[in-house]
């Protein structure tokens, strides 16, 4: 448990789902304020605010799409009105398709860079804005992925996505450090979350990805979740602009294992 994050207040986007739900979870047992950015009307945002409240933290969801800016901008004002303030930013919100590249459209290009890239320097843009005018010393957290490091084939989209959220995030710490304004990473590797639902549902699949993992198996939401409970709080007050790999051991080289290389 981290005492500082009590009712601070934590915009998340993707929210309703895999790992923003389970990151909007544990912000709740820490009993900060959450609030929920979804993107779809059937998603269950309903259930995860009352399993933030009966852990002691408060919850208020609204829709919108990362890439709109004026949904965006409605976000943080949202957080504003309902809590007074936006102490932690969590980009979350991310897309993925298998296309060989050679046959990648620039529709599907464009939608994945506009929801992983450009919708995370959105809403970044958004809340460092109200951090400064209001001088809070705040934290925006992105999610990447290991493919910010490892090449992905059919995913170059994707790939590309995630090494600008990279380089986004260390520029932005590297601009914001001085203001007390942290800005970090987190690249996970193979999580169970929706986004994978397909492939883990296919236990030949599965197991492949799980060949590539050092520590032998898929990581659960939690564990993402825990990393980011860590970088908002004071446990991390020196750490900025860092890619925090959560990925059992994927980005080290998992074919030189003893024995394999
Ligand atoms: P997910 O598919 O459950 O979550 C993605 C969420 O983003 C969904 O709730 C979806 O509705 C929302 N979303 C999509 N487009 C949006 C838009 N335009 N506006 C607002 N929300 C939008 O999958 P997961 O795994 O929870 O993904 C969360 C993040 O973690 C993504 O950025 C993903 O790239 C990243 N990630 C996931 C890994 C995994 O193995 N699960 C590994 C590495 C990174």
């Amino acid at each position: 448990m981290y005492k500082d994050l009590e009712n601070k207040v934590v915009v998340i986007t993707g929210a309703s789902t895999g790992l923003g739900k389970a990151m909007a979870e544990r912000f709740g047992k820490e009993k900060a304020r959450v609030v929920l950015n979804y993107l779809k009307d059937d998603s269950d945002y309903q259930e995860i605010i009352q399993t933030i409240e009966a852990a002691g933290g408060k919850a208020v969801a609204i829709k919108g799409d990362v890439t709109k800016e004026e949904d965006v901008k409605k976000l943080m004002e949202y957080a504003v009105e309902k809590f007074g303030t936006i102490d932690v930013m969590i980009n979350n919100a991310g897309i993925e398709n298998e296309v060989p590249s050679e046959k990648l459209t620039l529709e599907d290009w464009q939608k994945v860079i506009d929801v992983n890239l450009t919708g995370m320097f959105l809403a970044s843009r958004e809340a460092i804005s109200y951090m400064l005018e209001h001088n809070i010393k705040g934290n925006v957290i992105n999610m990447s992925s290991v493919h910010d490091r490892i090449p992905w084939p059919h995913f170059v989209h994707y790939a590309a996505s995630k090494g600008g959220v990279k380089m986004m995030t260390e520029t932005l710490a590297l601009e914001y450090a001085p203001k007390g304004i942290r800005v970090n990473n987190i690249s996970p590797g193979a999580i169970d979350t929706p986004i994978n639902a397909e492939k883990f549902n296919d236990p030949k699949a599965t197991q492949e990805v799980i060949d590539l993992i050092p520590m032998g198996y898929i990581g659960k939401p939690e564990q993402i979740a825990a990393c980011a409970v860590w970088l908002a709080s004071e446990e991390s007050s020196y750490v900025t602009g860092m890619t925090l790999y959560a990925d059992g051991g994927m980005t080290k080289y998992p074919g030189f294992q003893a024995g394999k290389g």
